[in-house]
């Protein structure tokens, strides 16, 4: 049958490894696309994808594949981010395949998001083709890494293909063991249909789009579909592949990968991880669908310009829908107005999420520092769990708080377990274990409060080993800590939004930095503004914004119109990323001083 030809697999490699630069070798060598169009990253096809040269997306593509046995093969192939913070994508990714090519960077070897992801398509039973890239590298090791493949993951790596995703070498070879070694689809085609929606994006045109994976049946335009887990129904519009542009087609079955629209416009009623069915033919039960994902830091979004929270609320629903793990909700501050606070996996995917509704939604936003959520044990008994600093409960009705912690695996060179233990002790790590990975790499373990964590930890781990170390976490339970909420004053009123909570010990340090910082951020005005931190009404740092000594715009009247106007322009920009709190005007940066705190 058709099934035999169809070859469904992901590639997943730790960052930078090479995933998006196989996956555009792998579009030209099957003429999928051509020269014309061919641009490095194809798929990466989301501009800040392009500009930061990482996979946030996963992306499904059908692909022809014409084998050495002169039978045409059918290929999906899903590029997915490498990120630790975007895993939600590639455990999607996973659920719509039947392989696996796990690509290993020969210069590097094994790193944390290599294991992370093996452990990921193994959860799934798929199969695993590990592929040596940048074999082109004089500093490339392919025998050493493919040793290195089997000793700790424990993977056959005798028909390793060693490839250069550049240069294009061996990259023939590899379509030749997908053939071989990925197992076609098994569903049956005269089953009821069942087929598991891995992704959707919001289009103005055609509603929403949905990415589905068919495991049994048959589905086509006109069909009536059930979503099994929402229960909406609706009638199929469209169905095709994306080619990687979207390509119409009579129907899509058992074992297709491809899209599916049905002029759906209430976009709560789509989620990814449903099973779609007929309604006039339902299956029985619904495909296992995916684990709903916690979110690891809140932080507070709000527009520069309040009449903009509707467009805000409106931004994020559609946003969501091509991005599940994003979860928000309405929240108010005293100093930024209406807002939302939301829900990220992680700093990167909170800078994303804030860029994507700018630049998609053409939105002006202002970010507060993120924070975890904290269980706050009552003098009364209750437990409540705070998102916001802002809303810790009063001091006097605390009994005691608890933080989330995780348990990070860090994999590092011999050389620098040193240096990393001294980072992990410094921000209140506690060791757990050290893994032998071979003998020149080790796994470090330690238990940690995640908002250590977030706070650039990574930048520092980066920078104290030069570069090699890489880290994987997992959320490993909540653990009492000695908190306290730290209060910031501007000009003698407190700023909800800037409040923090910090670790009793590091309290007063911290806050000398941020309130140093936030005199160099905050732009002077015509009086003096004094900052200051408070735990309750203890003042623990202080500082003070000078005035203005001359009035500037005074000088700017006498000067050169055309100087005037760009200055006026450039203030105008500026003012845009600006917060008016009270009398003061506060940039988008000063919310941010609590991060860059060493
Ligand atoms: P993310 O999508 O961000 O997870 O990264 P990725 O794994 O997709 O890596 P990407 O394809 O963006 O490649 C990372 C860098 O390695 C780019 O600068 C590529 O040009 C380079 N690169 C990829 N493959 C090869 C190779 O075979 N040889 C050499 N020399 N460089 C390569």
């Amino acid at each position: 049958t058709a099934q035999r030809k169809i070859r469904n697999f992901a590639i997943v490699a730790h960052i930078d490894h090479g995933k998006s630069t196989l996956a555009d070798r792998i579009l030209e060598l099957t003429d999928t696309v051509s020269k014309r169009e061919m641009k490095d990253q194809l798929l990466d096809n989301m501009d800040l994808e392009r500009e930061r040269g990482i996979t946030i997306k996963l992306n499904a593509v059908q692909l022809k594949y014409h084998g050495k046995d002169g039978v045409d093969y059918v290929f999906h192939l899903i590029d997915t981010p490498g990120h630790v913070d975007f895993s939600y994508e590639v455990s999607r990714s996973l659920a719509a395949c039947e392989g696996a090519i796990l690509v290993v960077d020969a210069t590097q070897g094994i790193q944390a998001q290599t294991l992370a992801n093996v452990y990921l398509a193994l959860d799934d039973d798929l199969e695993i083709l590990p592929v040596i890239n940048k074999v082109d590298l004089p500093s490339a090791e392919p025998e050493r890494v493919k040793q290195e493949i089997e000793d700790v993951i424990g993977l056959d790596t005798s028909d390793a293909v060693e490839i250069s995703a550049k240069t294009g070498l061996n990259v023939d070879k590899l379509l030749e063991e997908i053939v071989a070694k990925i197992p076609a689809p098994t569903g049956e085609i005269d089953a009821p249909l069942k087929g598991l929606v891995f992704d959707s994006i919001y289009d103005d045109y055609r509603g929403v789009v949905l990415s589905v994976r068919i495991f049994e049946g048959v589905v086509k335009a006109g069909d009536r579909i059930r979503l099994m887990n929402s229960g909406s129904e609706y009638e199929v519009t469209e169905v095709g592949v994306n080619s990687p542009k979207p390509l119409p087609r009579d129907f899509l079955m058992a074992g297709d990968v491809g899209y599916l629209t049905a002029s759906i416009k209430d976009i709560t009623q789509t989620r990814v991880g449903d099973t779609i069915t007929l309604a006039n033919h339902p299956a029985e039960k619904a495909l296992p669908g995916y684990r709903e994902m916690i979110p690891m830091v809140y932080a507070g979004l709000y527009p520069t310009d309040n009449a903009k929270f509707e467009d805000l609320r409106e931004a994020l629903e559609k946003l969501k829908l091509n991005d599940a793990s994003l979860e928000f909700e309405p929240e108010v501050s005293e100093a930024l107005g209406f807002g939302f606070r939301c829900g990220f996996l992680g700093l990167l995917h909170m800078d994303v999420v804030q860029e994507r509704l700018e630049r998609e939604f053409n939105l002006d936003l202002i970010t507060t520092a993120p924070s975890v959520t904290y269980h706050v044990y009552l003098t009364g008994g209750n437990m409540v769990e705070v998102e916001n600093p802002a809303e810790m409960p009063d001091v006097s009705s605390i009994k005691s708080i608890a933080e989330p912690y995780v348990k990070a695996t860090i994999m590092v060179p011999n050389d620098y377990v040193g240096a990393v233990m001294k980072l992990c002790q410094a921000r209140r790590g506690e060791f757990v274990t050290m893994e032998y990975l071979d003998d020149a790499r080790v796994n470090v373990i330690y238990q940690m409060p995640l908002s250590e964590i977030i706070f650039n930890f990574f930048d520092k781990l980066k920078s104290s080993t030069k570069g090699y170390a890489s880290l994987d976490y997992e959320v490993d339970g909540y653990h009492a800590s000695d908190l306290v909420k730290v209060d910031i004053l501007l000009n003698g009123d407190q700023v909800d939004a800037l409040s923090f909570i910090a670790h009793r010990q590091f309290a007063e340090e911290r806050s000398r930095d941020i309130v140093r910082k936030l005199k160099e951020i905050i732009p002077r005005q015509n009086f003096e503004i004094p900052v200051q931190a408070a735990i309750g009404s203890k003042i623990i740092a202080r500082t003070n914004i000078k005035a203005y000594r001359k009035d500037v715009t005074s000088r700017i009247h006498t000067g050169d119109p055309d100087r005037r106007a760009k200055l006026l322009e450039k203030q105008k920009r500026g003012k845009k990323r600006m917060k008016a709190v009270g009398k003061v005007d506060i940039p988008q940066e000063a919310f941010m001083t609590v991060l860059q705190s060493d």
